[in-house]
């Protein structure tokens, strides 16, 4: 038995579909459903015997404990977290208290759960994070690797910094058998359309104007989020405790340019009925404050040591991606009106 933190996320929640869908081995998915969770997207699984949802947070140590002494889990994967860079600018409390302390008291419960068991060697507790922590990088200066010192710029960064800094020490000092894998912005299903190619989707097809932060320049390391599952997988499998791996999708891309892309798809699978292209929407705005110019993942190391590599390349990612909101309009729908909270209140009381 695997407990997945954050499973009712984005990725938690595309991980534990995956999961389920490879393999027989039972999950527990913790999660605080915040405005970022939502159990709509694993209603196909949601009377299957091998999953479990617990309503609760990460900080709840008493909670933990008893997960622990119910469940006897085999490895934790801690999605947990609050994840938006827009976010964290506006208020970076809710940041702190689950990014940082969340972890810290996950880390403590796991702590003393993982000392009572008999074959403590074969235990994994691991920690989901980002290439974020690793701040800015220049138009010409190489990948992040796994040694790149870490200069996080945002409160979201940061926060996620203090948390591998807290999941490392737990190796050195205790000895907890930690993985930790820093990964690149990934899209696909059931992203919340608070970020960037999400929004831009949903914008397009309401006819309203597709934001651009200052001129659009700015590069992610794009990665289609089954193949960031499948890299979960692999290092839970196989990681060496201790060790960190890069995740990414050796896809740069300029915001301007990704934008452009989703306005192609969508000029082609849903065209507008005046004939005008959806490139017209294209707004720019104000930038970010603080706004990390580049970033960019080496993914050597996870392909040379564990043999793993995305499948996706950007264009059919992004192509699945585009297909999968106007296939679930209803999805989307009940995301931005609301209602899947509605939906979580019932399904759960
Ligand atoms: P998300 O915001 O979509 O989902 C986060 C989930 O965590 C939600 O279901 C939320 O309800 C839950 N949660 C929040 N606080 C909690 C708490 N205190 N206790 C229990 N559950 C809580 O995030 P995501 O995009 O799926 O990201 C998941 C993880 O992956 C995060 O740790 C994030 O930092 C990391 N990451 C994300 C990306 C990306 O591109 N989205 C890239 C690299 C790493
Ligand atoms: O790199 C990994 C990170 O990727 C994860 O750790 C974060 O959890 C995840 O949210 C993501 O962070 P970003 O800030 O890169 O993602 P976002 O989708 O918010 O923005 C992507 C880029 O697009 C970024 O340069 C800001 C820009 N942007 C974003 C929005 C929402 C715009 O230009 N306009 C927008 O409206």
């Amino acid at each position: 038995m695997i407990l997945v933190t954050g499973g009712a996320g984005f990725i938690g929640s595309n991980f534990i579909l995956d999961w389920l869908a490879t393999c027989d081995e039972p999950v527990v998915n913790l999660d605080a459903l915040t405005y970022a969770g939502n159990l709509h997207n694993l209603a196909s699984i949601k009377d299957d015997p091998r999953y479990t949802f617990v309503h609760g947070d990460i900080g709840d140590t008493a909670l933990i404990a008893d997960l622990f002494g119910k469940h006897q889990p085999r490895a934790i994967i801690n999605f947990a977290a609050e994840s938006h860079v827009d976010r964290s600018i506006h208020g970076p409390e809710d940041f702190i208290q689950t990014n940082i302390v969340g972890t810290f008291r996950l880390l403590e419960a796991t702590r003393a759960y993982w000392s009572s068991l008999v074959d403590r060697a074969a235990f994994r507790f691991l920690h989901i994070s980002t290439d974020e922590v690793f701040g800015t990088l220049g138009a010409t200066d190489p990948a992040f690797s796994e040694i790149t010192q870490y200069q996080p710029n945002s409160p979201y960064s940061a926060s996620k910094a203090a948390s591998d800094h807290l999941v490392r020490a737990y190796h050195h000092t205790y000895g907890l058998p930690v993985l930790t894998t820093n990964c690149s912005n990934n899209y696909g299903p059931y992203h919340f359309p608070e970020k960037l190619i999400p929004l831009v989707i949903h914008n397009a097809l309401e006819g309203r104007s597709l934001p651009i932060y200052g001129d659009g320049q700015q590069i992610r390391d794009w990665l289609y989020v089954k193949d960031h599952c499948s890299a979960i997988r692999r290092v839970l499998e196989a990681g060496t405790p201790g060790e960190t791996y890069n995740v990414g999708g050796w896809n740069e891309r300029a915001n301007l340019d990704v934008v452009h892309v989703l306005c192609d798809i969508l000029d082609e699978l849903a065209p507008k009925s005046d004939g005008a292209s959806y490139r017209k929407q294209i707004t720019f705005v104000t930038d970010r404050p603080g706004h990390d110019r580049r970033y960019a993942i080496d993914a050597r190391k996870i392909e040379v040591e564990l043999g793993w590599r995305p499948v996706e390349t950007f264009e059919s990612g992004i192509r699945k991606t585009v297909r999968w909101y106007l296939d679930n309009a209803e999805w989307v729908r009940g995301v931005t009106s609301g209602s899947y909270r509605n939906w979580v209140e019932k399904q759960y009381a």
